[in-house]
């Protein structure tokens, strides 16, 4: 009979002799290539020089920096090759000109269909189409008025400014990632399943959903990062370590998004014989759209949590740490906050609080800024579905991976220029009024000048650009006007400490940020 054990073991101890053969071989020869990649090597390709880098991450951001096309061949075992690029040009023929190639795609698929299902996340063609068209309806000016003006300003005036003023009289330490986590959870879920989870409470309750979402994204994370996939297979199959956490905290998460599904069919049920009674949120379109296939809907549900949920307050930890760090940034944005008020005052009307939030510039600008050294989503991959060939000559074989760099192309001088490493809000604006150097205050009106979006890919672009986009700025704008208007944020760290961004599916900062809050003395400056 064949023999599974001794097979896979004499395997190994070929591939053992092999490397060790490499390690001697490369013991003896200096590394001197003269574009910076590392050696590739037949079968394990680039295993070698990958597993003596203690962060994988920047070190491929480090290659993508140093190479003169901002792109490079990623060599895996056994043939596998992946593209890795920071390129503007091949950006876009990825995200647009040929759309219809570059996808998902099975790789990747497979390895997130476990916490994500067919969500749209996780889809292509029809499935992806039919999801993004259902949703779009969510993130029209009516609905994003609504989000602004009921579901941000009741979570912000009723929940996160009184917990940040209790935080200031008692001088305790908060973590800044882990509030605004828990605001955004709130958020989303009020305004896509009309739902309030009640996550921002004094007592800062343990959400078992929360603790089960971290888990099976960092350890689908590390699906993805592995130069082995077969191990994940074989620990699924066997149900042992990260695989056997992975599945009860996926079972966790479909157990909570389910109850949300079912909570929203009795709802609609009830309500379907008073018409007068609209409640339309996303989940009640989806499931008014015909879907009658349960497990869809709520995979649907858990990727709009993925998408609400740890983008913004991933991007606006980072913008707080900034700002700490750049006092004439804070400075400018009090301006913006002071003279929105003065204009709000002299206003007979009501003004919305939605048009104000939207002509923020400044803050804007700075948090386009905060996004571009600190995205979100680090990293993006796609699969070629047919043969193609890139902008620049590199061929691309079907079934190759090309992954893009938000992370990487915000630190590229050739975009950015030689200071890019200086969080300068200015880069985004420019001065209405070229001639009237007048620095009154608040007489300056600084104009935003969007850059092109395959050179600041932070929100992707094309066909799949973020559909939350709009929402997300509103949002995060909102924040940080009614924060920093009343409070400053101290990060409690100590000198020199620089945080560690983490790239997961989205990115996070290492172990959160703690901070103490201080009231601004004075009403509405300082
Ligand atoms: C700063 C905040 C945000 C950033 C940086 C961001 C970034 C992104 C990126 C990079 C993608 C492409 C992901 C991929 O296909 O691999 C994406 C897609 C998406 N985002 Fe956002 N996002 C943010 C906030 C939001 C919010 C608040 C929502 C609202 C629910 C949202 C909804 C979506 C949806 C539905 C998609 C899928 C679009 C599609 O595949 O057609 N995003 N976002
Ligand atoms: C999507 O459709 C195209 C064309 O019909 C097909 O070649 C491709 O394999 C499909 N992709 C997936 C992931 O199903
Ligand atoms: C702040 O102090 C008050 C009174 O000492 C206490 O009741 C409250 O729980 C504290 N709040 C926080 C957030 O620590
Ligand atoms: C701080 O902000 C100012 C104004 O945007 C900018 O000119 C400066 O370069 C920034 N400093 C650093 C260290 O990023």
């Amino acid at each position: 009979m064949f023999d599974l054990g001794q097979f896979l073991l004499s395997l190994l101890l070929i591939l053992l002799s092999y490397i060790v053969l490499l390690y001697i071989h490369k013991f003896f020869t200096p590394s001197n290539n003269n574009n910076n990649l590392p050696k590739s090597y037949p079968i394990i390709g680039h295993l070698f020089a990958a597993s003596q880098q203690k962060d994988r991450f920047q070190w491929i951001t480090k290659l993508l920096i140093s190479s003169p096309t901002s792109t490079f061949i990623l060599h895996r075992p056994f043939g596998v090759k992946s593209i890795q690029t920071a390129d503007p040009t091949v950006v876009e023929h990825i995200l647009k000109t040929r759309f219809a190639i570059y996808q998902k795609g099975p790789f990747q698929k497979g390895v997130l269909k476990d916490l994500l299902g067919d969500g749209i996340f996780n889809a292509d063609n029809e499935t992806w189409k039919f999801q993004r068209q259902v949703a779009s309806y969510e993130f029209n000016t009516k609905s994003l008025r609504k989000f602004v003006e009921n579901v941000v300003e009741s979570e912000l005036s009723n929940r996160l400014l009184p917990m940040l003023s209790e935080a200031a009289k008692n001088g305790t330490v908060l973590d800044l990632q882990n509030i605004l986590q828990r605001f955004a959870f709130d958020n989303i879920c009020k305004i896509a399943f009309g739902y309030d989870p009640e996550y921002l409470l004094p007592s800062l309750p343990e959400a078992k959903f929360a603790v089960a979402f971290e888990e099976a994204v960092t350890i689908s994370t590390k699906r993805f990062q592995a130069f082995f996939p077969i191990l994940s297979k074989i620990g699924k199959f066997l149900n042992i370590g990260s695989e056997k956490r992975l599945k009860k905290a996926v079972l966790e998460i479909r157990e909570f998004a389910n109850s949300l599904v079912r909570k929203k069919k009795q709802e609609m049920m009830k309500n379907s014989e008073d018409t007068s009674q609209e409640t339309e949120d996303l989940l009640s379109r989806f499931l008014k759209s015909g879907l009658s296939d349960e497990k869809f809907v709520t995979d649907i549900v858990i990727s709009f949590i993925l998408a609400g949920r740890d983008t913004t307050s991933a991007a606006l930890t980072w913008f707080f740490w900034l700002l700490h760090k750049n006092k004439s940034v804070e400075e400018e944005i009090l301006k913006e906050i002071k003279h929105k008020g003065k204009q709000r005052k002299q206003r007979k009307e009501k003004s919305s609080v939605f048009e104000e939030v939207k002509d923020m510039v400044y803050i804007h600008a700075a948090l386009c800024e905060s996004m571009r050294l600190y995205p979100p989503v680090a990293v993006d991959l796609k699969e070629a579905a047919a043969n193609d060939v890139l902008p620049g000559g590199i061929p691309v074989k079907k079934g190759t991976r090309v992954s893009y760099h938000p992370y990487a192309m915000g630190r590229l001088e050739k975009l950015w220029g030689p200071h890019w490493a200086e969080y300068r809000p200015e880069r985004w604006l420019e001065l209405e009024g070229k001639r009237s150097v007048v620095v009154g205050e608040g007489d300056r009106k600084w104009r935003f000048v969007a850059r092109d979006p395959y050179s600041y890919p932070v929100f992707q672009a094309g066909p799949r650009v973020c559909l939350g986009k709009e929402m997300a700025f509103l949002q995060m704008k909102r924040v940080v006007a009614g924060v920093l208007e009343r409070f400053r944020v101290v990060p409690v760290v100590e000198d020199g400490f620089e945080p560690v961004y983490v790239p997961q599916l989205t990115a996070k900062m290492r172990g959160g940020l703690p901070v103490r809050i201080e009231e601004r003395t004075g009403n509405s400056s300082d």
